[in-house]
């Protein structure tokens, strides 16, 4: 299966699905990985690894692409041979021209245990909630924010000495374990889907 990569930042979960890939674990390629941040890490890290790597801006505005930059991206998704799209630290909320072009087909990690913690920093906001357990969802992406069918979530504790940085390290080791893991079985096409409810089948 070809993934293309959407992320805006350091690209610790593009690395762990690229070593996934390369080390035979999914049966998937990353074709392309693109990004709203020139300068951004993960486009030096993929092309590094020799992976097809381009910024597209985003246009004006601050939380979503303008659309036609958003068609932009699914122009050059489809150019790849994309089949599934998985987000990774993408700082954009996905609209209509994607979310059509790849209807049931993007994924996206979030560092909560959702439906709790929505939005950003969400380890942040966990800490000062006081929560004794937080976590990471891969799910769906719909049309709302982090509010997609949850495909995996792993659980970590939060400790009293906790700081946001190392509850959000604790939680990226969790992202990087179950992110490679929910695309597997996307690819094998061993889940189902109920209403709400993703299911793994054997
Ligand atoms: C991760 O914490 C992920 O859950 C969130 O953004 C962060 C991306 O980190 N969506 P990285 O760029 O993959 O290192």
């Amino acid at each position: 299966m070809k993934i293309g990569v959407l992320g805006s930042g350091k690209g610790s979960n593009f690395d762990a699905i690229c070593d996934a890939a390369r080390e035979g674990r999914i049966d998937a390629q990353i074709t392309v990985v693109l990004s709203d941040v020139a300068d951004s890490l993960i486009l030096e890290k993929a092309r590094s690894a020799g992976i097809a790597a381009r910024y597209i801006a985003p246009g004006a505005f601050k939380t979503r692409l303008e659309t036609q930059r958003e068609e932009e991206y699914v122009r050059v998704l489809r150019e790849h041979g994309v089949e599934l799209v998985a987000l990774a630290g993408f700082m954009r909320v996905i609209k209509e021209p994607l979310l059509r072009a790849y209807a049931g087909r993007i994924v996206n990690i979030h560092p909560s245990l959702l439906p709790a913690f929505k939005g950003l920093r969400a380890w942040e906001q966990a800490l000062q909630f006081g929560v004794k357990f937080a976590g990471c969802t891969v799910h769906f992406v719909d049309e709302g924010v982090d509010t997609g069918p949850i495909i995996a979530q792993a659980v970590v504790p939060v400790r009293d000495d906790d700081t946001p940085e190392t509850l959000h390290a604790r939680i990226q080791a969790e992202e990087h374990r179950i992110y490679p893991e929910a695309i597997g079985m996307i690819v094998r096409n061993t889940y189902a889907v109920a209403g709400r409810k993703v299911v793994r089948r054997p």
